[in-house]
């Protein structure tokens, strides 16, 4: 299965890329921003309306046919995601995207769980989500946050585990993969080091979950968020996974509806299992329409995917490597990248230029720090461009978003002796 027979599939970018056309406003859209979320296709736009056309009523409270028709749905949406992570249903907690996954894990678990002495630890490479959460964290506890150092690579090595996960490590979150450098985090070793010193593991899963198959069981990790709308998904529905163990423990993040198991005036007693944690109307067209957009990827399969995917990474870093300037964040090796994501600095070109100049040209990508400041800095950078393709895009469109690149400077060469009076 080809791009090109698949792109029909997505109402917003069907229209193909034409290699040699015109730089116009109008030109055809290319989208290469998927690492900041996808397009839809038509089936997961269908499932989101239908739910509303044929479901419609409110789950787990109406006891009429139609709300325990959306009970039944909703139900059967968390145990198909179960299957598709390697997890039991009741292991499954919808939020609304990893954010919101990564703040219950530090709010419920972090809050409680920790105290001075103990220490967090990280990758610099976090995206500010599984940071900011960990900082209040510590903040309010007193416990430490320790970072781990990647390679010129990008890559997180099992001398640099070691060096920092000590006996007072309590928790490691990590990126699957990295936003910015789009190498994967050494999961399992991490996951030896942390039951080495008895710490839990959680695992953000944000960038991994369109590009590979995921399961939490086999990895063993303790809990596990990713959002919907980076994996073709709507924005407003992401997954967290705890284990059962774990999540008998916690107490709860948000109050209210359907979370409770009794209420007198004063106190509460809670629901166990995912209901505790998911207060209020739940997102159910969300969750349908993330298991048709899984379901969709399953349809084309994984094998496909990786191996467009993969061809989409070595043409843009093969190309990105013969334009003079360009300095790639990371590896400069295809395969150490574990998913379709490049990010670049350019000696000669500011990056927020290139960006504006590719959106001139019809071509989407992100420029700045792509929440991931502390990387920038330490890495001694202002900002980045990331070109993040996916099954969807065509050579044709990485050859197009390269040549904009390559001819740059001689445009604002021409432009400048243009303006000249
Ligand atoms: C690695 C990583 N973690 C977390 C997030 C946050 O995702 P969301 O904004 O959908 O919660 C992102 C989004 O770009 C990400 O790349």
């Amino acid at each position: 299965m080809m791009a090109n027979d698949l792109r029909s599939d997505f109402p917003a970018i069907s229209t193909p890329a034409q290699a040699d056309g015109p730089l116009k406003p109008s030109a055809p859209n290319i989208y290469l921003d998927n690492a900041a979320t996808t397009h839809k296709p038509r089936v997961v736009l269908d499932a989101e309306s239908g739910f509303y056309r044929d479901f419609n009523a409110n789950p787990y409270r109406s006891q009429h046919k139609a709300g325990i028709r959306a009970t039944k749905l909703y139900n059967a949406c968390r145990d198909m995601i179960a299957t598709f992570i390697g997890a039991d249903s009741d292991e499954v907690i919808f939020t609304r995207n990893a954010t919101e996954g990564l703040n219950l894990l530090a709010y419920s678990w972090g809050l409680n769980e920790l105290g001075k002495d103990d220490r967090i630890v990280l990758p610099i490479y976090e995206h500010h989500s599984n940071l900011v959460p960990w900082q209040m964290v510590a903040k309010k506890t007193g416990a430490e946050l320790v970072f781990l150092y990647p390679d010129d690579d990008g890559l997180i090595t099992d001398e640099e585990i070691k060096r920092v996960v000590t006996d007072k490590t309590k928790l490691i979150s990590c990126a699957h993969i990295s936003n910015v450098y789009g190498c994967s985090s050494p999961v399992s070793s991490l996951v030896a080091a942390a039951r080495s010193v008895g710490a839990r593991v959680f695992l953000d899963c944000a960038q991994s979950v369109a590009h590979m198959p995921l399961d939490f069981r086999a990895m063993d990790v303790d809990a596990a968020v990713f959002s919907g709308h980076k994996a073709y998904a709507p924005m407003g529905i992401g997954v967290l996974y705890i284990k059962r163990k774990l999540m008998s423990n916690l107490e709860p993040f948000m109050y209210g509806g359907e979370m409770i198991d009794q209420v007198s005036k004063l106190t509460s007693t809670f629901q166990d299992g995912p209901q505790r944690f998911e207060a209020g109307t739940p997102n159910v067209a969300g969750a349908f329409s993330l298991v048709s957009a899984l379901d969709y990827l399953m349809q084309i399969g994984w094998g496909t995917i990786q191996a467009s995917e993969h061809a989409l990474t070595k043409q843009l870093m093969d190309g990105l490597k013969r334009i003079k300037g360009v300095q790639i964040i990371g590896s400069t090796d295809a395969e150490k990248r574990a998913c379709c994501l490049v990010s670049f600095t350019n000696d000669l070109l500011n990056t927020e230029d290139i960006a504006y100049e590719l959106d001139a040209a019809g071509i989407a990508v992100r420029a700045g720090t792509h929440c991931a400041q502390v990387l920038h800095n330490y890495l001694k950078l202002t900002a980045s461009l990331r070109i993040s393709p996916c099954f969807y895009n065509t050579s044709e469109e990485i050859d197009r978003c390269l040549q904009v690149i390559e001819e740059m400077p001689q445009r604002i060469n021409r432009r400048l002796i243009s303006s000249l009076p």
